[in-house]
């Protein structure tokens, strides 16, 4: 043990205390070379030496002055706190089982040394700043549990990890790994837990995995993983938890899915290839959060869902069902959020939908029905923006209609939001506050002027999830309250510019990471990916803000044109299950946007008048041609009959006046006054946007 570092801790101390620092002395030095201490009896030399070299490598300070086995992380503000644990006791000593150290930075590369610490059975160094790769050294410990989450481990799961076969936990997930998954780890018979997400895992899922019978839980979330989706998954009988979103499998879901009777949570996202069918789960009767979204699914929605008394979340957002809701769906009294966006649903939308008071969202389909709502389009939590088949303006809401068409004359020709923050004014331009702090279906329009609607829910995180990111420190770059705020989106984020002029517009897209910081190091391990486009089409796929703006912190403004034809711009945010997850903390991932910008690229009409400059130019220009020829007239008809007649000098004067009148009051804006007050500026209600 490092002896010469006892005195180092009580210099700082103090000499008043020299007594207590001599029994404590003794007492560790005791501890240490064979003396039973009160707790437990002494480690092993070896081990000792090791436990050193560990704390040397890991760049750790506490060790010196502490018996190693009564170690509590001290600057922890977890509920337990990392700590390292002695037991596995024979006659005369007692050995390390088990060493937690998380959120502390630690830095250099994972220890070998770990590997003599031979009864070693946990090692969880979740949330560092640890490279390298994983010793093969550690295949020969008996470890119960390896968590390595959120570092920058490098290279491949080794192939010697098979032998660990007492191994229950294996968590590799948000870190920097490669390369395929070893077949070995089918060797791997009790393991319960296999997170390896938020990697870069490729090739095919190795078919030894299918002997894992007890796994409970698998994610492989946003690896570029090929292959079909395995059928020996069906072999996972105990399996309770499925995370698949965003790698590259290929459907279609194997019949041996319908063997997944423990399942509790399955969450499948943007996988290609497959038949378009629904997954075979109509016994997996414990589900409680199924998402499958962005699959290509068609077809109706399969009635046995209706069975799944324990059904909290549905979300099979942007496939292709069709039909009605089914009737079943109407007994699933514990689901608090379904996600239906993005289908191709008919029918009513049945009437539990609305008294339930959950977070439902049912936009993007074509319902019909002649009891759709005439005014809004947020009801309670239920979100219904372009729900509706109709295009009748006279029987619908506006924001109901396919693409939310403007419901009066167009009057804009900009937009400025400061997403997630307060109003402000930069130069010229007022950025429109949007602080509503959103939701799961939320929907809100302002003014007719623009409006979002967000779909989607931070599964992982769904007590203290959080729709807009606040950045607590400073920020140095140009308008730095842009980006101060910015809104977030669990899985869907469409932004609207509402009653614009057609034409072409500049879109600036201002993006800052303020969530996955450099506040502490193990921060930068984060890695957001989403996907942005605008008017349908596809202009960002995997963006990454920190990367493309060289760093945390920092703003990168990307520019796009679009074309707006039928008044109605969309800018669409999207997260596809790329990225880390879990990094500074659970549910960081999807869509960041801070501010936008849509300016126009043609020279706009003032709101004044509807007239374009030219027009106006040219009525001016015709009265002045009648004012003269009239003139021209009097001034003959005045001059042949000279002085006989009464007094017409009065007529210029009101032709005059009726055409400029006319230019500046009749082209539609007196329309627009009267549908404006008909109901533009009705108010926000709680939990209801009017439209
Ligand atoms: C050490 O950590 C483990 C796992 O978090 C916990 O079960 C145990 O109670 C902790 N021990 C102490 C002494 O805090
Ligand atoms: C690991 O990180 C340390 C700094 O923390 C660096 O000096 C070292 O080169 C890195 N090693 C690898 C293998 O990347
Ligand atoms: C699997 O789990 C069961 C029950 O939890 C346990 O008895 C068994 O030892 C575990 N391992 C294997 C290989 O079955």
């Amino acid at each position: 043990m490092g002896s010469g570092a006892v005195p180092k801790l009580f210099i700082s101390e103090g000499s008043n205390c020299f007594p207590l620092i001599l029994l404590l002395s003794v007492y560790i030095w005791s501890c240490f070379h064979g003396v039973e201490c009160q707790s437990h009896l002494p480690l092993p030399n070896h081990e000792v030496e090791a436990l050193r070299r560990i704390w040397l490598k890991l760049g750790q300070k506490w060790y010196s002055s502490t018996d190693p086995c009564t170690w509590v992380d001290p600057t922890s503000n977890e509920v337990v706190p990392g700590n390292v644990t002695c037991g596995s006791c024979d006659g005369s000593h007692c050995h390390v089982i088990s060493i937690i150290i998380r959120r502390q930075n630690l830095t250099g590369s994972l220890p070998d040394e770990f590997g003599s610490l031979k009864h070693l059975q946990v090692i969880a160094l979740t949330r560092n700043y640890l490279n390298g790769t994983i010793p093969v050294a550690w295949a020969s410990l008996p470890l119960i549990k390896l968590s390595l989450l959120g570092n920058r481990i490098s290279g491949r799961i080794p192939e010697e990890l098979g032998n660990i076969t007492s191994l229950k936990e294996l968590v590799l997930q948000d870190n920097l790994m490669g390369g395929p998954i070893p077949t070995s780890l089918g060797k791997l018979i009790n393991l319960e837990i296999l997170h390896l997400s938020g990697n870069n895992f490729r090739g095919e899922l190795p078919k030894a995995l299918g002997n894992l019978k007890n796994l409970t839980e698998l994610r492989i979330d946003g690896n570029p993983l090929s292959g079909q989706i395995p059928s020996f998954i069906g072999n996972w009988k105990m399996l309770k938890q499925l995370d698949m979103e965003g790698t590259s499998l290929e459907g279609p879901f194997p019949s041996s899915f319908s063997e997944l009777e423990s399942l509790n949570v399955l969450m499948v996202s943007s996988i290609k290839g497959g038949n378009g069918e629904f997954p075979p789960l109509e016994n997996s009767r414990q589900l409680k959060i199924m998402v499958l979204r962005n699959l290509s699914i068609s077809g109706a929605l399969p009635d046995y869902i209706g069975n799944m008394a324990n059904l909290i979340l549905l979300d099979l957002s942007f496939n292709n069902f069709a039909g009605q809701i089914p009737k079943s769906f109407g007994n699933l009294s514990n689901l608090d959020n379904m996600f239906l966006t993005n289908n191709k649903l008919t029918g009513e939308i049945p009437k539990w939908i609305f008294t339930r008071g959950q977070h439902y969202d049912l936009s993007y389909n074509n319902f019909n029905g002649s009891d759709a709502p005439k005014d809004y389009c947020q009801i309670g939590y239920v979100n219904l923006v372009s729900s509706y088949s109709s295009t009748d303006s006279n029987t619908i809401a506006s924001c109901l209609r396919r693409n939310n068409p403007c419901p009066v004359k167009p009057k804009h020709h900009n937009l400025f939001i400061n997403c997630g923050g307060a109003s402000l004014t930069i130069g010229e331009d007022e950025y429109e506050g949007d602080e509503n702090i959103g939701g799961a279906s939320d929907y809100h329009s302002f003014d007719e002027k623009w409006a979002y609607s967000s779909t989607g829910r931070f599964v992982h995180n769904v007590d203290n999830e959080p729709f807009i990111a606040t950045n607590l420190s400073v920020l140095n770059m140009l308008n730095p309250e842009l980006y101060m705020t910015a809104r977030l989106s669990p899985a869907s984020l469409k932004y609207y510019g509402l009653c614009l002029h057609n034409g072409n517009y500049t879109v600036k897209l201002h993006f800052a990471e303020i969530m996955i910081t450099a506040d502490e190091a193990y921060y930068n391990v984060g890695r957001r990916f989403f996907d942005v486009s605008i008017q349908g089409e596809e202009v960002l796929s995997d963006f990454n803000i920190a990367k493309e703006a060289n760093g945390t912190g920092k703003a990168i403004v990307k520019t796009f044109d679009a074309q707006v034809s039928e008044n109605t711009l969309e800018i669409h945010f999207q997260w596809t299950g790329q990225g880390t997850s879990f990094i500074p903390h659970k549910s960081v991932y999807g869509p960041l946007i801070s501010a936008i910008s849509v300016t126009p690229n043609f020279k706009p009409d003032t709101d004044e008048s509807k007239l374009s400059t030219g027009a106006i130019l040219g009525i001016v220009a015709a009265g002045c041609v009648v004012i003269a020829l009239i003139s021209t007239f009097i001034w003959f008809h005045q001059r042949r009959k000279d002085t006989e007649n009464k007094d017409l000098g009065g007529l210029k004067l009101p032709i005059g006046y009726f055409t400029m009148s006319q230019i500046r009051a009749a082209p539609g804006k007196f329309n627009l006054e009267n549908k404006l007050g008909d109901g533009g500026f009705e108010p926000l209600y709680k939990g209801a946007s009017k439209r």
